[in-house]
């Protein structure tokens, strides 16, 4: 009888979880699509706890798994509360990583296990076991080498040469192992070590590699390679609630990763081997662009966007880093008072996360129906007075429809410019992620607007006020 309960608070937390994910794709759904999900694990942590049919637990196994979910929760609310937008990315990394150890831990035991198991281990059991260990050690250490990156303890890629052949002989090494594990049965522990060891290296091996400003994308990877470890831990305890928040993890995990891909324009191949914005044969700071740079004073951009009919805003990194997300609100009510039409330009890769513009945006209570996507907002730049770019760079970058030997070559952008003014705001003549110079700046359209975006728009703000 428990069991069948235990069941359906599986199945209905597995929907809660499907439910959830989809609500996360919208941002008026997302905060309520978060808490159905967090709801479902909450139903199924407490269903295995109290029902699960071998919970004769000795009470110091009670104590010290609710002393583990107590600390957890308390960490990760603190974390999660406390985590700057920016950071975001490296709480996500160090959370997945978490995770990966979570599955690769469970393997060891699970495995420590077999020895004293009063049947010999099949073959499915031993593979099962195996697989979590290794994608989720994988999955562990190069998040922490993410984490290290993303919070600029590692700031270099380090390349040895022919580290593609190594870590692919290493890999080979670790599935040779894994393979001898699996079909000769056996339950000696040491191997299971030295696999252990060797996919903890592995994970070190695959993402210190990989450019720094990759790593959002690498994230996005290691988050599905820990969904599929979970997965495998679902298999082996039959778990039907473990499986499917795997296999929706990896599912999701991996379908982020495409899409960042895409929007970039970047094969995955490219993100992992390439050195993106590494080299430094090409900067924005080289000048070697011609033509000539205009700036605007804080007064004369409040006029024109005063007696403009239509502004668009183009939100970038620059505009998280800055945390101008207010000012830039503030802006919009202002010119709305005036009669100005404003609508936000959002590309699907602007930020350094997905979707940070528009969570960066909802943090100053921007409606939402004024966040465009770049599809539809790209035929607007023509009808539009003044576009205002505030911290992006890459992604309004035209080497991308005009020069084939441009890193970004084919990235889809927004066509800013189209509009009758370009104005740029960002702090100096440097590059942005793709390391590469924009020619939108030295547009005859185009002025620039020098400084910090919060202090600029702040200024803008006041000047407006004044008229
Ligand atoms: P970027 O091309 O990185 O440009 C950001 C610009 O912001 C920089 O040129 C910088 O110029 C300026 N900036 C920095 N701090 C500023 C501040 N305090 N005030 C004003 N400006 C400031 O950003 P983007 O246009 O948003 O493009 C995003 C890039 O990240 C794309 O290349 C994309 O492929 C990549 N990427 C995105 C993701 C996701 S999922 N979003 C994941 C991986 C990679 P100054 O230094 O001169 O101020």
């Amino acid at each position: 009888m428990e069991n069948h309960i235990l069941n359906i608070i599986y199945l209905l937390a597995s929907v809660l979880f499907v439910i959830g994910l989809k609500m996360l794709s919208h941002p008026e759904t997302a905060r309520k699509g978060n808490l159905w999900a967090a709801m479902g694990m909450f139903m199924a942590i407490v269903g295995t706890i109290v029902l699960h049919h071998h919970t004769s637990l000795e009470p110091i196994k009670i104590i010290l798994i609710i002393g583990g979910i107590v600390i957890g929760t308390i960490i990760g609310a603190v974390a999660a509360r406390k985590v700057k937008m920016t950071k975001m990315p490296e709480m996500v990394s160090l959370f997945n990583g978490m995770g990966g150890a979570c599955a690769g831990l469970i393997s060891l035991i699970e495995f420590s296990h077999l020895e004293e198991a009063p049947v010999p281990p099949t073959m499915k059991t031993i593979f099962t076991i195996i697989s979590g260990l290794i994608i989720g050690s994988v999955s562990f250490s190069g998040s922490m080498i993410a984490f290290a990156k993303l919070n600029g303890t590692l700031s270099k890629s380090v390349r040895v040469p022919s580290y593609n052949l190594i870590n692919n002989i290493w890999l080979l090494g670790i599935a040779a192992f894994a393979a001898f594990i699996v079909f000769s049965g056996t339950t000696d522990i040491k191997y299971v070590y030295l696999v252990f060891a060797m996919a903890l290296i592995y994970g070190v091996m695959f993402v210190v590699p990989i450019g720094g400003a990759d790593m959002p994308v690498v994230i996005s990877l290691l988050n599905s390679f820990t969904g599929v470890a979970a997965a495998f831990g679902g298999f082996l305890y039959h778990n039907q609630v473990m499986l499917t928040g795997g296999i929706l993890v990896g599912s999701a995990g991996t379908l982020l990763t495409i899409v960042m891909c895409k929007a970039m324009n970047r094969p995955l191949f490219n993100v992992i081997f390439g050195a993106f914005g590494e080299s430094g044969t090409i900067t924005g700071a080289s000048g070697t662009m011609s033509g000539s740079i205009k700036d605007i004073s804080i007064s004369d951009l409040a006029v024109l966007m005063n007696y403009s009919k239509k502004v668009i805003i183009v939100p970038g990194y620059g505009l998280a880093v800055a945390q101008a997300q207010h000012v830039i609100h503030e802006l919009e009510n202002l010119l709305e008072e005036r009669g100005v039409e404003v609508k936000y330009a959002i590309h699907p890769v602007a930020g350094r996360m997905p979707g940070h513009m528009n969570v960066l945006l909802a943090e100053s209570n921007v409606d939402y129906s004024k966040l465009i996507e770049m599809e539809e907002i790209n035929p607007e730049f023509p009808t539009t007075d003044v576009v205002l770019v505030v911290g992006a760079n890459d992604v309004v970058n035209p080497a991308a429809h005009n020069d084939p030997t441009s890193p970004i070559y084919g990235m889809p952008i927004l066509d800013v410019e189209n509009a009758h003014h370009i104005i740029v705001n960002k702090r100096s003549m440097n590059a942005g992620y793709a390391g590469i110079e924009n020619e939108l700046f030295y547009n005859p359209k185009t002025s620039m607007l020098f400084g910090d975006a919060k202090v600029a728009l702040t200024k803008l703000v006041a000047e407006l006020k004044t008229m």
